[in-house]
């Protein structure tokens, strides 16, 4: 397992290849919790691989707790390395799971995901990527564990509490329409460094 390190502005993440090397863009979620962020914060990761988002929104705001999640055993090890290097293992924990399978019924003022999105069918353009593929690949043009994800949530969500979700480009009216029918609105899309949509975020 070769590991390496990736700086990002306030903490630093160890990397693995077998879990997805975190990008640039998950720096996108704690701006668009800017606004919305609560006095208290229960907040829930699905699908954290390296623990990236969860810890980058533990050194941005006080009053986090967060639960981190992963279905990958080496993403939990590698995330729990990850939060203790930046002194925030107190801030997070992590629990293997299958989305919400293993996730106790209680409810969350946040839901965050950055989850695979990428159409299977078109795998054969991205070649490149060394990501696990269970990390980048999803059925239905990606959009399979987006709608689980977003039919699911709304047990787990308090009123008024949000889901925040990277996704892709031409994917933001599909969540959009999909939402409505649990009757979360979306409320804005924070975009990318090249000005494409990236993460939506729902009220419910
Ligand atoms: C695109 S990666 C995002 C990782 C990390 N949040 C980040 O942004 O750097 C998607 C993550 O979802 C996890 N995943 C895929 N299917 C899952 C499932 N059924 N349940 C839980 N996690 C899953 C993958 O193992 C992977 O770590």
């Amino acid at each position: 397992m070769k590991s390496n390190i990736i700086e990002f502005e306030k903490f630093k993440i160890k990397t693995s290849n077998n879990v997805f090397c975190p990008r640039e863009d998950i720096e996108i979620f704690p701006i668009a919790l800017k606004n919305i962020i609560k006095k208290e914060n229960k907040i829930l990761e699905l699908g954290t691989g390296t623990g990236a988002i969860s810890i980058s929104i533990a050194k941005n705001f006080k009053n986090v707790k967060i639960t981190a999640t992963d279905i990958n055993s080496t993403a939990i090890k590698i995330a729990k390395q990850n939060a203790k290097i930046n002194n925030v293992e107190n801030i997070i924990e992590f629990k293997k799971s299958n989305w919400f399978e293993n996730i106790d019924k209680i409810k969350y003022d946040f839901i965050i995901t950055n989850p695979p999105y990428l159409a299977k069918k078109n795998s054969k353009y991205y070649t490149e990527l060394l990501d696990p593929n269970s990390s980048l690949y999803s059925n239905n043009n990606g959009l399979d564990d987006i709608y689980k994800i977003i039919k699911l949530s709304v047990n787990y969500l308090n009123k008024n509490s949000f889901i925040i979700m990277e996704h892709s480009h031409n994917q933001t009216l599909f969540l959009k329409e999909y939402a409505k029918k649990y009757n979360l609105n979306l409320i804005k899309t924070e975009k990318d460094s090249l000005g494409f949509n990236r993460v939506s975020v729902f009220l419910n």
